[in-house]
């Protein structure tokens, strides 16, 4: 089933546009990694899905369904309603999940005080759980404050909040860009651990192919604001259609040395695995 369908959508931003008559899907428990270079629209696909774009940008034409409700044009209202419970996010940015000078438990506490009818007791009990979930100690962590916390119990707990609630879709902007590869590695290990438990759809932006190859079911490949390749991720590594995609993922030594704008690195270090 699918959680998450995007059709035909386009944003733009003054006369330029943002994202060109973008289409994908992403079902029940599928990782869909959405690989392109910086600045081709990614993470306003991101914001868009949960109603998250800045004033200056406008959704032109298209529509985005969560399961089969339509919520394109959302009030604020309406998508507070459903961000954090049904659509979450996890960003690179994981002091930005948390406002500074509020304990982790409370920020735990009006969230699950938003989003879920239950008691103050339970609240804590289910808070507590999750913190445990992630490998934390949780009555340490639930009474701090962020900046009590080294960034990776920080991410540990961002990771633990977005997946609280069993969102439908979790959306992981660059996760781990900022990190070294073993931490890198291990985050995502938590996150593809407790989405397996609450079932999630994840869309996964990354610029990473190992990570790609590793986590990925289905690949979108998105050039400047079009998605010039979709689908399973089997297929297109082995038989990539589009230049671009062809680029990314050939092994070719040739086609390594052409200049290829989405981190060289990358592509150079695809021999190693
Ligand atoms: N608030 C904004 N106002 C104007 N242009 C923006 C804004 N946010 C993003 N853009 C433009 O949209 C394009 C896509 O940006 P973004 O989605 O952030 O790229 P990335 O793929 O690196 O996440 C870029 O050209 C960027 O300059
Ligand atoms: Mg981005």
């Amino acid at each position: 089933m699918n959680i998450l369908t995007i059709k035909d959508l386009t944003v733009k931003h003054r006369d330029s546009t943002i994202l060109d008559q973008v289409n994908l899907t992403v079902q029940e428990g599928e990782w869909l990694a959405l690989v392109g270079e910086s600045g081709s629209g990614k993470s306003v696909m991101a914001s868009a899905i949960g109603g998250l774009l800045p004033s200056e940008l406008m959704v032109l034409s298209g529509k985005i369904f969560l399961d089969d409700q339509e919520i394109t044009r959302f009030s604020e209202k309406e998508f507070q309603k459903i961000r954090g419970k049904e659509i979450a996010y996890i960003f690179q940015d994981y002091q930005g999940a948390f406002t500074p000078f509020m304990t982790i438990g409370k920020q735990f506490d009006e969230m699950l005080k938003t989003h879920t009818g239950m008691s103050k007791n339970e609240r804590k009990e289910f808070a507590l759980l999750s913190l445990k979930n992630v490998h934390l100690s949780e009555e340490r962590v639930y009474k701090s404050y962020p900046f009590q916390l080294s960034g990776g119990q920080l991410q540990r707990a961002a990771i633990a909040m977005a997946t609280i609630l069993k969102p439908k879709l979790l959306i992981a902007d660059e996760p781990t860009t900022a990190l070294d590869s073993l931490t890198a590695a291990k985050v995502l290990e938590l996150i593809a651990e407790l989405t397996k438990q609450t079932k999630s759809a994840v869309l996964f932006i990354t610029h990473d192919l190992r990570h790609v190859r590793k986590y990925a079911s289905n690949l979108a490949i998105i050039l400047r604001g079009e998605i010039v390749e979709f689908g399973d991720k089997k297929t297109i590594i082995k038989q990539p259609q589009h230049l671009y995609t062809k680029q990314l993922f050939s092994a070719v030594p040739k086609l390594r040395e052409t200049p290829v704008r989405l981190l060289p690195n990358t592509v150079k270090q695809e021999a190693t695995y």
